[in-house]
């Protein structure tokens, strides 16, 4: 193993996207930001320069952070950020981890142009389970937003009401040609006749899960989240924010251009973007007069599509690749995730839309969690009272229910180390149905069920995969439906979790986990760093 070095200087770029120019907050320059490239055991070292006015901090999506919680990133969760004109070192090891992952600003939405890739090879000589693709390719969707992302939140939460959609979607960066805009760039994919090229997706944008097919392809689907699965071919992959899919692509026609197409999926009564982001998979020898191949994108309520996709992955669980669901519970949890409604004074409408998880609405604390949880300092900052249960039983995906309003809290929920959880996620209709992203920090879960209206704690564990369900980091709980997670409470710190559409974040729907020191030499969370940020 080695130990890799890298500076991301956070800076401003002006940038052209839609015809239109507008400076941004970039790493290095870059938009989608520079990829991060270790192998399995390797130390990565990111020196981070704040260049800019906004304070940051940056997050390591899906890398698991054994007892290195300081290098996790989400700012007043693991660290106070990182101020302008100051700099912080992340430094973590990769432990039994390969694939591909990203990283992003965990801030304010400064994600929105600020995240990139993590790219995790193999330890040396170590082959994939799968063939060997000829080449690799990463491919990083995202949002743009004509306007200044910050200035649409903020003028949100003022309001009380819905941020501003997104103007496009974005593959490497670009939206593709549209009809406002027809001479914008759009990636384009060389490839050769026959060969093999494994495609690293990444769904970086702020609140848009989104389809993504080929057109005269299919594609066989390898690994989510960085873990391997039972590979399996399908012509429509389907992926949330947070969430990476990495699949191969067989060059299996002669010759031609063929419609990379990523298009907004959202079950839900809500605006979304509906602009269908484009790019190109260009054979070597085709001639640039050559017509596309074009491709219709599924609808953006196509639910069918995105099951058939979710419903097919398993884990691989193999000898070398085990899956280590946890059989035995400690911590059964039922968690209710939805949208509310809380009265608001200086708001346009007198109230203001907020989201929950048990109808508590997270409040972002001033000082870093973490740092309270270590130095034994926790009073004023957080409590570890989160409940375990709603507060209260109704019928959560029929007709709109009354509690419509929550409560505020930093409001944390407890685990000892090695303890296993079974987390039931459940949508409510409590504004409106939604599906939601969620991702835990820290630690993979398996995803041991989910279904459509409410869970039935009587039946439907019965019909519980715990043999080779897959592991993850981010799941999307169905819109009016619900999903069932089971994780071993393994690394020592303070796990963030919370829906990964970030103006759900933005507006509560968020919480963490602690999860106390072991009693073994190396089960405890290490002492912060010397250069860690102050609040
Ligand atoms: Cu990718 Cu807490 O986020």
């Amino acid at each position: 193993s080695m130990v890799r070095h890298y500076k991301f200087n956070v800076v401003m770029k002006n940038t052209t996207r839609l015809c239109s120019s507008k400076p941004i907050v970039t790493v290095n320059g870059q938009f989608p930001g520079p990829t991060l490239v270790a192998r399995e055991d390797d130390t990565v070292l990111v020196k981070v320069v704040n260049h800019v006015k906004y304070n940051l901090s940056i997050h390591w999506h899906g890398i698991k952070q054994l007892r290195t919680g300081w290098a996790d990133g989400p700012a007043y969760i693991t660290q106070c950020p990182i101020q302008p004109g100051q700099s912080y070192v992340y430094n973590f090891t990769i432990t039994g981890q390969r694939g591909t992952l990203l990283w992003h600003a965990h801030i304010l939405w400064l994600r929105a142009t600020v995240h990139g890739a993590i790219v995790i090879l193999p330890k040396p000589a170590v082959p994939y389970p799968f063939p060997t693709p000829d080449n690799e390719e990463v491919i990083v969707l995202g949002e743009w937003w004509k306007s200044d992302v910050e200035n649409v939140i903020n003028e949100a939460m003022k309001s009380g009401l819905a941020p501003n959609v997104s103007d496009a979607h974005t593959i490497n960066g670009h939206p593709g040609p549209s009809s406002t805009c027809p001479s914008q760039g759009a990636y384009r994919l060389s490839v050769q006749a026959g060969k093999t090229y494994m495609l690293r997706i990444i769904n970086a944008a702020l609140n848009e899960e989104l389809f993504f097919k080929i057109a005269g392809h299919k594609l066989t689907v390898v690994e989510v989240d960085a873990t391997y699965i039972k590979p399996f071919k399908i012509a429509t992959v389907v992926i949330a924010p947070g969430q990476t899919t990495n699949v191969l692509l067989t060059a299996d026609q002669r010759s031609g251009k063929y419609l990379i197409a990523a298009s907004p999926f959202m079950d839900a009564p809500i605006a979304v973007d509906n602009v269908t982001a484009t790019a190109l998979v260009h054979y070597a020898g085709t001639l640039s007069s050559t017509a596309t191949t074009l491709i219709a994108p599924p609808p953006k309520n196509a639910t069918p599509v995105a099951t058939n996709f979710t419903s097919s992955l398993r884990s691989l669980n193999s000898g070398k690749y085990p899956a280590r669901v946890p059989l035995k519970i400690d911590h059964s949890l039922f968690f209710t995730i939805s949208l509310g409604v809380n009265p608001c004074a200086t708001c346009v409408n007198g109230s203001r839309v907020v989201a929950a998880i048990n109808n508590v609405t997270f409040v972002m604390p001033k000082k870093a969690l973490l740092q309270a949880h270590f130095f034994n300092n926790t009073k004023g900052v957080f409590t570890d009272d989160f409940p375990a249960n709603p507060p209260v039983a109704f019928n959560y995906t029929g007709a709109q229910p009354t509690n419509f309003q929550t409560t505020k809290g930093t409001r944390l929920y407890r685990l000892d180390y090695n303890s296993t959880v079974q987390l039931v996620l459940q949508d409510t209709g409590m504004l409106t149905p939604e599906n939601h992203p969620i991702h835990l920090h820290g630690m993979n879960f398996f995803e041991v069920g989910s279904g459509i209206g409410n869970f039935n704690p009587k039946t439907d564990p019965k019909k519980f995969n715990l043999v080779d369900p897959v592991e993850r980091n981010t799941i999307g709980v169905p819109s009016g439906g619900w999903t069932a997670i089971r994780f071993l409470a393994d690394n020592p710190g303070v796990w963030f979790m919370h829906c990964h559409l970030e103006v759900h974040t933005t507006w509560g729907l968020k919480m963490a986990f602690v999860v106390d020191n072991g009693k073994g030499p190396h089960e405890s969370l290490l002492p912060p760093p010397p250069d860690l940020p102050k609040c």
